[in-house]
């Protein structure tokens, strides 16, 4: 009979006995595991903990400033945001391969966490978001994987910190009890999966700040319509993507050039596998009038109706 409410209780006695008068770091993203962990910290040690949130420059529209807002300006806890955005995509321009780009960002990532952590002083530990399932996975020899998969967040080996790790043990839905516990909002608890790499694998091939302002703003207008229509909860994931095709349209009488955004959204218990999301057709006609009318340089909206396999999630 597990509860939150005794796991959380039994955890902050845990980490104020392990981390003492120490200082603690986390590697903040936004993600339900990190989030839990930067609540669960906080609420043992307070002011001990500092975390830091990348922006890479590939996060979904307002992300970064939620993140701020809920964890700044909600909890009062110390954050520091690192803006890395030109960083980010001068190291991706002109990469077109999807694994050399996760590489590229994965990698990168580590710097700047690298280089904020060697301003700050007497960090002792480092707080991870790592749960029972990734505990599993990185035991298992799995030779035939699709992608790399790598969660940004995964830090390096020879770091000089002490590991805190309290999820470890938890599967995802008692995480997110365990968040509710804590007072994390529910959008956060419930936020949909979404890859470390970001838009960086939404945007197909080359990622420009250009591509990457259409998917951005192709995805808010789809979010803001299934969460309008009360399907947020009954969708485990849905997203735009920009495939880098440029198609002929009309617009006022005249010829266009222009892109072409992508619909999915699946069914899924785990990622491992999925079925394709019936979107009610009204939602999606909205969905394309929004795009295409205030989307720049958007003149085709397409679905994806497949589902995994044979195709991916995510398309790259
Ligand atoms: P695929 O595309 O392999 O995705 O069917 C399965 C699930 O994993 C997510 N995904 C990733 N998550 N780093 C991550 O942290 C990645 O590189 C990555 N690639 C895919 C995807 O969004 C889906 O939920």
């Amino acid at each position: 009979n597990w509860s939150a409410a005794y796991f959380v209780e039994k955890e902050i006695e845990q980490i104020r006995q392990t981390v003492g008068d120490k200082k603690v770091l986390l590697a903040l993203s936004g993600g339900v595991d990190s989030s839990v962990v930067a609540g669960l910290v906080h609420k043992a040690i307070g002011d001990q903990l500092t975390c830091i949130f990348v922006d890479h420059g590939l996060l979904r529209k307002n992300e970064g400033d939620l993140v701020m807002k809920t964890f700044k300006d909600g909890f009062n806890m110390n954050i520091i945001r690192v803006d890395a955005e030109e960083r980010f995509l001068s190291k991706l321009a002109g990469v077109s391969d999807p694994e050399q780009k996760r590489k590229i960002i994965g990698n990168e990532f580590i710097y700047v966490f690298d280089d904020e952590a060697a301003k700050l002083k007497d960090i002792e530990f480092l707080a991870q978001g790592t749960i029972y399932s990734d505990v599993i996975e990185s035991g298992t020899e799995d030779g035939k994987m699709v992608k790399s998969h790598h969660n940004v967040g995964g830090l390096p080996e020879d770091m000089q910190f002490k590991l805190l790790e309290p999820l470890k043990s938890l599967f995802k839905d008692e995480v997110r009890a365990v968040g509710i516990e804590l007072g994390l909002p529910e959008t956060l608890v419930w936020r949909q999966p979404f890859p470390g790499p970001g838009l960086g694998i939404r945007v197909l091939g080359e990622v420009t700040k250009e591509k990457l302002e259409i998917v951005r703003e192709a995805d808010a207008i789809l979010r803001e319509e299934i969460a309008g229509a009360g399907l947020d909860r009954h969708i485990w994931q849905y997203f735009a993507v920009l495939p880098g095709i440029q198609s002929v349209g009309v617009k006022n009488g005249e010829r266009t050039y222009d892109h072409t955004v992508g619909i999915r959204a699946v069914h899924s218990v785990d990622g491992m596998t999925s079925n394709w999301a019936q979107i009610p057709w009204d939602v999606l006609e909205k969905i394309s009038q929004r795009i295409t009318s205030e989307v720049q340089n958007v003149n085709r909206v397409v679905y994806d109706v497949t589902s995994k396999p044979p195709s991916t999630i995510e398309w790259e």
